[in-house]
């Protein structure tokens, strides 16, 4: 399923983030600035407790969140851009990583690092990746946290391609995806079109 997160200040945003010129350090704030706003959405649905508490003034029931709380995973390198805005929504959240890379001949995630909480099975698990893609990376991050005993998960992107959704829907129907936006399609090299680029280059300022 694909939540669309259709919001003036998110689409304004974004349009400055997809402009070739806009510069890195505007790149990077942009992007901090959105995934606050994804990280709100993607909690909105949160199971809550209501619990007795005392104010000032009067005794009440008032809503607390049930459970373990949350944890972020970053798919490398560019997911750690979406990391401190959405921390700053969920500062409490645990993080782990995982490093895929794409084999550039067969656009097949390929993982060199893994390090996620151990208690990942019982914690919502949010995935964060900025471009959804041809959805390989996201599909094996998520196989991967699967076999590590996560139950519960969704995945935050700032872009995705049709392909990317149908894709990582097909192979994980249970995993809900939040996006700041849908675009057209895939370029032969895998980019998301019209899409922003490369995000981790973009980020990062390299090439
Ligand atoms: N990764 C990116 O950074 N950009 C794309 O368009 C696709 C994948």
């Amino acid at each position: 399923m694909l939540h669309l997160v259709e919001h003036p200040l998110i689409g304004h945003k974004l349009t400055l983030m997809r402009c070739a010129d806009t510069s890195t350090d505007s790149f990077r704030r942009l992007l901090q600035e959105i995934s606050q706003a994804l990280a709100y959405e993607v909690t909105r649905d949160l199971p809550v407790d209501s619990i007795p508490i005392r104010t000032p003034l009067a005794e009440m029931n008032a809503p607390t969140i049930r459970g373990k709380k949350l944890c972020l995973i970053s798919i490398l390198r560019a997911g750690n851009g979406m990391l401190e805005g959405m921390l700053a929504f969920l500062p409490a959240a645990r993080i782990g990583h995982i490093g895929l890379y794409r084999d550039p001949e067969t656009l097949q995630a390929i993982e060199y690092y893994f390090k996620v909480p151990v208690d990942i099975a019982d914690r919502l698990v949010i995935v964060v990746d900025p471009m959804l893609a041809t959805g390989h990376s996201a599909i094996a991050a998520v196989d991967r946290l699967k076999a590590a005993g996560a139950r519960n998960l969704k995945f935050v992107c700032l872009l995705a391609a049709p392909e990317g959704v149908a894709a990582f829907t097909e192979a994980h129907p249970d995993v809900a995806i939040t996006s700041a936006a849908l675009d057209e399609c895939l370029n032969e090299h895998g980019y998301i079109m019209p899409g922003l680029g490369d995000a981790g280059d973009r980020m990062f300022g390299t090439k």
